[in-house]
């Protein structure tokens, strides 16, 4: 009987716990304001992701840049600014290409920020934390997308911790600008 009780009341605690994880996720990413200027960082990169038929523009100060290329994390205050773009679409559904085989961009559909300032990430469980990583996304409107799932982010950036988290750090080690 007490035994069983125990049991119970043991469940509702891990129910509660696992809920309460979500919340500082949300929290966090209410510190990531609309990155304004990103646009006088460095477009480092571009992606074309066949996947969801998107093409990508990646920024990142000099500064990040200059961390990577020294193999170094990048430096306490790197924003990171992602756009997603639709790509144009041919009449078979899928991107068609520009004359150098990559995809064409059209309207905005999101921008995905990551953020990194000391000491931000403290409150967070070892299995969850991106070092001082924060994440956020936005509308087009530069609003933030009150339905994205950040702890997504944290999930899928997290075994990126060789790289401090972030996919493209090779792309900016081997940046050279034009
Ligand atoms: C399923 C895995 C996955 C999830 C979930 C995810 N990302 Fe990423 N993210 C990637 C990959 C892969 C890249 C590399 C660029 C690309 O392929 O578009 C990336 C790149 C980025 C970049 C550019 C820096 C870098 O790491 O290369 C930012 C900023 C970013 N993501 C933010 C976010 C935000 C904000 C969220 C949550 C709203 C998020 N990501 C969720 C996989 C993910």
């Amino acid at each position: 009987m007490t035994s069983r009780k125990t049991l119970a009341l043991t469940a509702a605690c891990a129910v509660f716990a696992a809920g309460v994880l979500v919340l500082p996720v949300r929290a966090g990413g209410d510190k990531v304001a609309f990155p304004q200027n990103f646009a006088n960082n460095v477009l480092f990169a571009t992606v074309d992701r066949p996947d969801n038929k998107q093409f990508r523009e990646l920024y990142v100060s000099q500064a990040a840049i200059d961390a990577a290329k020294k193999g170094q994390p990048l430096p306490n205050g790197t924003v990171i600014t992602l756009i997603q773009y639709a790509a144009q679409l041919g009449s078979d559904g899928n991107p068609v290409k520009d004359a150098n085989g990559r995809f064409i961009k059209t309207n905005i559909i999101a921008y995905a920020v990551m953020e990194k300032r000391t000491p931000w990430g403290t409150e967070y469980p070892d299995n969850i934390r991106n070092g001082d990583w924060e994440y956020q996304s936005f509308t087009p409107e530069k609003k933030v997308n009150e339905k994205a799932n950040l702890a997504a982010c944290f999930t899928c950036h997290k075994p990126l911790d060789k790289q401090d988290f972030v996919f493209s750090y090779e792309k900016m080690k081997s940046y050279v600008k034009n």
